[in-house]
């Protein structure tokens, strides 16, 4: 499901134009992503920007996505960190095909940048080495961006939690304090949403200062 917002905003002369556009691409099993995707989300809209959420799961049909990559100016993919990895989905949504044949539908030539940019983010747990767990998720997902021609300048990661599947004492899982970020039942927190909101006034900041 695309959520779209957009409005005319004025430009220096006091003339209507069409906002710059972002894509936020996310999965999200828990809801831990949709979180920095929504603060995302907002910090782009106040900041005169349109901005569409897309959401993929394992059910999305990757043969229609309802929208055109080239449409956006500015793009977002997001995911949750599974066994180092990010979901498949948010991979294959990026090559726009069927999964099967998702391996097939990379170009063969060189990519040209065009101007458009765009970021990384991931929630994660990080139990045993923290934030480099979700490096390996991260770089995947810029090397999928930048096939699509958007150039990757900035990655965002926080610690998100998901309960275990089964009852805890009835497993051998390591108390919260051996992990390395802690307790983290309550990640995201407020500090995360804060530090998610200054990374990406920062990007935008970067982007006004590069296009002049
Ligand atoms: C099946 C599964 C595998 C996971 N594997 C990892 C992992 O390899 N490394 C990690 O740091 N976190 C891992 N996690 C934790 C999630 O990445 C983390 O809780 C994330 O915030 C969930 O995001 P979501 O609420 O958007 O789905 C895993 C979670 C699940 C459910």
């Amino acid at each position: 499901m695309i959520e779209c917002c957009t409005s005319l905003i004025k430009d220096n002369n006091g003339e209507n134009k069409l906002p710059k556009s972002c894509l936020i691409l996310y999965a999200s099993w828990t809801g831990n992503t949709e979180k920095i995707a929504l603060i995302f989300k907002n910090v782009f809209e106040r900041n005169g920007w349109s901005c569409d959420l897309y959401k993929v799961d394992r059910n999305t049909d990757f043969t229609k996505i309802p929208f055109n990559y080239d449409d956006y100016d500015f793009m977002c993919v997001g995911s949750p960190i599974h066994n180092s990895l990010p979901l498949e989905e948010v991979i294959t949504s990026l090559r726009k095909a069927s999964m099967e044949q998702s391996h097939k539908a990379l170009p063969h030539e060189k990519i040209i940048f065009s101007g458009k940019k765009g970021i990384t983010f991931a929630t994660y747990s990080g139990a045993h080495l923290g934030p480099k767990e979700a490096i390996v998720a991260l770089s995947w997902m810029d090397l999928e961006m930048e096939h699509k021609r958007f150039q990757c300048i900035g990655n965002f990661c926080c610690p998100g939690y998901t309960p275990p599947p089964v009852e805890k004492n009835s497993i051998n899982l390591p108390s919260e304090d051996a992990c390395y970020h802690g307790d983290i039942s309550n990640r995201p927190n407020q500090k995360d949403f804060q530090r998610a909101e200054m990374f990406i006034e920062d990007i935008l900041e970067e982007i006004a200062i590069r296009l002049g």
